[in-house]
């Protein structure tokens, strides 16, 4: 049915009227990108428009599908598309922290809020999910991942898109998402955003392309193509990406649409001497639509006159958009039953303020907590210091859509309701977040939202200090401002910024005991931290419920159980870090040590916090790993058991982790890749025998032809509570 509907309107349509399809317009609240549309309304008026993105709210929306649907001559309504990052009214954590929780169906559900929210306000159409494998937490664009390992990126990824767009895209809480940045965006070079990527073909497919793979095969209806480079073509133009890999040998369907003007940035790439030979490429390589750059609307018609292009090419890409407004049930009703009053009744509901707080505990990691500092008591006296205590707007963090920080709980608010009045809290702010002025400038610029204290910090951190001699215990929210991660956000010093560690490092001589609660938005360098907090607790950017989250974890009224997703460095020189590297000719061994080593003379090959790491208030121990056989033949799985127990004093959660090496295979690989998880609550004092299941495609990679496979040979397997604290075995591949 909609092969016939779509090819009758194609019939009608001019030449012009496909390509204004092909244009993507922005227009309102929010600009994310170095240029502006003009003349929307106009534009959409005359058929020259297929979607417009940064515009919500049922009236605003609802103006936009009129313009389109009553005053064009064939009347097909847009598709309106927003960056819907982690929740859109009720803000989830960043999705970082979404993906510490290793809880799927959290994931899926956080995103299913967003689009029961987002779709009520007129939306149908998400900028998400984020799914490139990033190493660099330079990059300030690691907040909308999942970290740095594809099988988690992968799982992530599909659970993302099914919360999305539900089992129905034609239903009018469903969106369509968008997966992003195909590809490799996270690779860009030095963390450096906009910059260019360059890997083997064989790295690639083994370690970057399965979360797209996975968030396609999930049924996604979109991707967005990434602004860097692959081998020396821009993503956006090239054919070998869009076409060959993702069209054909993935068999993906839908749209792809530009990121923010890339076709207009190919030229500065290098890769094409004007913008109409751009818009060119770009079509020819499978770019659909063209995101706020024109150059389709401006030189297309002109490329097809002259037969540099088919009007063939275009009618292909107008009918992959077609389809996806036709899936989404546009042609129906292009308003999807929005009304003021849904809108009233479904954004920040009870239930979806509820999830945000259930899932934002979820997503806490507990780095450190040294003789039992935390939970806190629900008696004494607390000093609450550090800039984010009493900060709403930083808590939602960056890509936060529609969501409003004023409805966002900060961690003092959420101390006080968790602890009641049973607690006495002492605040002092003792340092601001920033203290760099060029940086100040910038953010201020950005959402004007800093809130500095102008005092000079010595005055600052003295009266933290006097806060701090009159309580029992120090809570120190410390970290980045919202502005210091996301888009065009990175950082080459991923220390705590300003003189936040100078507040701890005097907060520490009271002798108080100190617990440091982390709001950031990437992996920082802590060092100093790790070494003399006695507790710390990452709660990245916990979104609307996040003070009452936090508080829940600090006074145990849920035990974390959040494993880190990305490897936290001990300081910048060592990224990039992730756990599943390379072995090298010359591993460094820090047991038997010698100077010709792959190594540093100043820092350890160890990160401060490993892939997967993650504590809780009970302690969990592991038994012997065992295999059901030793010994393999090709096409065979096989089963690996762990008893794990609760030998603490808390009932808990815990990611009991399965992890996998090819010791000697034609291409060399990861000394070790995550094959296999499962998270599981256990009772004080309760143990449990897990199983895991290794199948023959777990065995498999790609080799030098790029062909997928398992090799014969031996493979270790580790089983653990993290990519470092594992129990070892192996087995046989036979031929
Ligand atoms: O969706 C984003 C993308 O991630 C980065 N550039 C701008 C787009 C639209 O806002």
């Amino acid at each position: 049915a909609m092969r016939t509907y779509v090819d009758a309107l194609l019939a009608k349509m001019t030449l012009d009227e496909k390509i204004g399809q092909l244009n993507l317009l922005t227009i309102g609240f929010d600009v994310t990108g170095p240029m502006v549309s003009k003349n929307v309304d106009e534009n959409i008026r005359k058929g020259l428009v297929g979607g417009v993105f940064n515009t919500y709210t049922p009236n605003a929306t609802r103006k936009l599908q009129e313009l389109a649907t009553k005053q064009t001559r064939l009347g097909i309504p847009l598709i309106l598309g927003y960056d819907v990052v982690h929740g859109h009214r009720t803000i989830f954590p960043a999705p970082l922290g979404l993906a510490a929780s290793w809880d799927m169906a959290a994931v899926e559900r956080s995103a299913r809020v967003a689009a029961e929210e987002s779709s009520a306000d007129g939306l149908n159409w998400v900028y998400s999910p984020m799914v490139d494998i990033a190493r660099d937490p330079r990059w300030g664009r690691v907040m909308e991942g999942a970290g740095e390992d594809p099988y988690l990126g992968a799982l992530v990824a599909a659970a993302t898109v099914r919360g999305y767009q539900g089992p129905d895209l034609s239903a009018n809480n469903a969106v369509m998402a968008c997966v992003k940045h195909f590809a490799l965006y996270g690779a860009a070079e030095a963390g450096r955003e906009y910059n260019t990527t360059d890997m083997s073909r064989v790295r690639m497919y083994n370690e970057y392309l399965a979360p797209y793979k996975a968030a396609v095969d999930a049924g996604a209806g979109s991707l967005m193509s990434s602004f860097n480079e692959i081998d020396g073509i821009p993503a956006t133009a090239n054919r070998w990406l869009l076409d060959d890999l993702l069209r054909k040998e993935w068999g993906f369907k839908g749209v792809v649409v530009t990121d923010y003007a890339s076709i207009n940035e190919i030229p500065t790439h290098g890769y094409a001497a004007t913008e109409a030979e751009a818009a060119r490429q770009a079509l020819a390589a499978g770019s659909d639509m063209d995101m706020v750059g024109e150059t389709f609307l401006h030189h297309l018609g002109a490329a097809v006159k002259s037969g540099q292009l088919s009007e063939a090419q275009v009618t292909e890409a107008c009918r992959r958009i077609l389809e996806a407004k036709y899936k989404l049930g546009l042609f129906q009703d292009a308003y999807r039953g929005v009304t003021p009053a849904r809108a009233a009744a479904t954004m920040l509901k009870p239930e979806f303020r509820a999830s945000a707080r259930d899932i934002a505990r979820k997503t806490m990691v507990l780095l450190k907590n040294e003789r039992q500092t935390l939970p806190l008591k629900k008696s004494g006296t607390i000093a609450l210091v550090g800039p984010l205590a009493n900060r709403q707007r930083d808590l939602i963090g960056p890509w936060s859509a529609a969501g409003d920080w004023k409805q966002a709980v900060s961690l003092e608010q959420g101390i006080k309701n968790v602890a009641g009045n049973g607690v006495k809290v002492i605040y002092a702010k003792g340092a601001n977040v920033i203290d760099d002025p060029q940086l100040i400038e910038r953010l201020n610029r950005d959402n004007g939202l800093l809130d500095l204290d102008p005092r000079p910090s010595e005055q600052l951190i003295a009266e933290a200090v006097k806060a701090a001699q009159q309580a029992d215990v120090v809570v120190a929210a410390v970290g980045e401002a919202a502005g210091m991660s996301g888009e065009a956000a990175s950082r080459s010093d991923i220390g705590l910024p300003g003189q936040q560690l100078e507040l701890l490092k005097a907060l520490k001589k009271t002798g108080k005991p100190l617990v440091v609660v982390l709001m950031n938005g990437r992996p920082l360098a802590l060092p100093w931290e790790q070494a003399n907090a006695d507790a710390i607790l990452e709660t990245w950017l916990a979104g609307t419920e996040g003070g009452n989250a936090i508080a829940d974890v600090l006074f145990g009224a849920y035990n974390p159980a959040g494993h880190l997703t990305m490897t936290f460095p001990q300081n910048v020189g060592q990224i990039p870090i992730y756990y599943n590297h390379k072995s090298t000719g010359r591993p460094y061994d820090s047991v038997a040590p010698d100077k010709y080593k792959s190594r540093y003379l100043d820092v350890v090959n160890e990160p401060l916090y490993p892939f997967g790491f993650g504590l809780s208030y009970t302690k969990f121990s592991y038994g012997k790993p065992q295999l059901s056989k030793a010994s393999l033949r090709p096409g065979e799985g096989l089963d690996v058991t762990v008893t794990v127990q609760n030998t603490g004093s808390y009932d808990g959660e815990e990611v009991a982790q399965l992890y996998l090496r090819d010791v000697a295979a034609s291409v060399t690989r990861p000394v070790k890749e995550l094959k296999g998880y499962q998270k599981i609550m256990l009772r004080k004092g309760e143990s449990r025998t897990l199983t895991f299941h290794l199948t023959p495609d777990d065995l498999k990679f790609y080799n030098h032809d790029l062909m997928l496979g398992a090799e014969p040979g031996e493979f270790r397997v580790f089983v653990g509570p993290n990519s470092r604290d594992v129990q070892e075995l192996s087995f046989t591949l036979q031929n």
